[in-house]
């Protein structure tokens, strides 16, 4: 595996990028800062490969503001309801990041912290582990919690990741990668004519500040309906309370599933290009954001401007706000457990 140097973070420590090739000529590009994906070469239907992933070209931009771009979130990914929640009774605060609520992991979550690199040897392709070690109290949330993430590029043309944690107190853990999807290549236009499918029939309605309600609401006859393959953009700007809520699409799908089988979530499709995207996740639920918040201001990779709508984001999840949603699938984790979860983004062509 190759290593090269990438930067410096602001307090001096070096951070690299990995990169990990498979026999079909995919190339993924990986950096210990965040455990961030900077790169991920794809292959469209003539055997083509662009970058299909939005990111920056410096450390220092990373550094200095990113939207997630390519990352790894935690300790818990996606909102916990007005910074607060209670566990083994007591009461923690978190950071209120978001409004009034926590956003992927408070202030300086897991996307922005230096992560140790282990060897690792994986029969299923070229690996790269990364750990971690977020302690008791960081970011307001109780335990030493013990990170490992595993990324593998197959020669199935696949990028899977494995997570793995473990605590020494009674602790909630919501782990998921963040990269902004273009099928068509960062910076090629916006993503609205991907064809999206989702195994889902159920999301979980937010209210104004994207917390849950708690219901689980059915997504037939609404413009959540991804069951069968419709454009992003299809039905984006229609009247909708919760589309005007998201700004677009940035909701939680329940997929059609039991307990914890590694199951396809979604598949999207670029017609110009033939490129085809499938998520498969150990995991209960699926953020869908439709990157409403970039604007332009974000300078891409190569120079490129990510404006409105330019990347997709598939996370991989337990629902939003769990901690505070008893009815929901628990995130939390005790001791002596261990917390696993594997997400595998898959690409072909037709
Ligand atoms: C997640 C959130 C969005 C937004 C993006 C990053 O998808 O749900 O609201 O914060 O991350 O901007």
């Amino acid at each position: 595996m190759a290593k090269e140097l990438f930067g410096k973070t602001n307090d001096g420590s070096e951070v690299y990028i990995y990169t990990l090739k498979n026999a079909a000529g995919m190339e993924a590009r990986i950096t210990n800062y965040g455990g961030i994906l900077v790169s991920l070469m794809v292959p469209d239907r003539k055997g083509k490969f662009v970058d299909v992933v939005l990111g920056y070209d410096s450390l220092s931009q990373y550094v200095a503001s990113s939207p997630y771009f390519g990352a790894l979130v935690g300790r818990y990914g996606n909102r916990i309801g007005k910074a607060r929640f209670k566990l083994a009774g007591h009461e923690y605060a978190l950071a209120a990041n978001d409004g009034p609520n926590t956003l992927h992991g408070g202030i300086k979550g897991f996307d922005k912290v230096v992560w140790s690199v282990k060897d690792v040897d994986s029969k299923e392709g070229n690996s790269l582990a990364l750990t971690y070690l977020s302690k008791d109290g960081e970011e307001g949330f109780p335990g030493n919690l013990s990170v490992e993430v595993i990324y593998t590029l197959t020669d199935s043309n696949e990028l899977k990741i494995d997570y793995k944690a473990t605590t020494d107190k009674p602790t909630v853990v919501n782990l998921t990668h963040h990269s902004y999807f273009n099928l068509a290549g960062a910076g090629n236009g916006d993503i609205l004519g991907h064809q999206l499918y989702i195994d889902a029939d159920r999301l979980t309605p937010v209210d104004s500040t994207l917390i849950p309600t708690g219901e689980l609401k059915g997504v037939k006859g609404t413009p959540m309906d991804f069951t069968k393959p419709t454009a992003i953009g299809a039905r984006i700007s229609e009247n909708d309370q919760q589309l005007k809520y998201g700004i677009g699409y940035d909701f939680n799908w329940v997929l059609n599933k039991k307990d914890t089988e590694l199951k396809l979530a979604a598949r999207v499709e670029e017609a110009t290009t033939g490129r085809v995207m499938e998520v498969y996740t150990t995991e209960p639920g699926l953020q869908f954001y439709s990157g409403n918040f970039l604007n332009g201001t974000n300078i891409g990779k190569g120079g490129k401007k990510y404006e409105h709508r330019f990347g997709f984001c598939l996370e991989t999840q337990h629902f939003p706000d769990s901690p505070n949603k008893h009815s929901f699938p628990s995130t939390e984790l005790d001791p002596g457990q261990t917390y696993k979860s594997t997400t595998i983004y898959r690409f072909s062509t037709r």
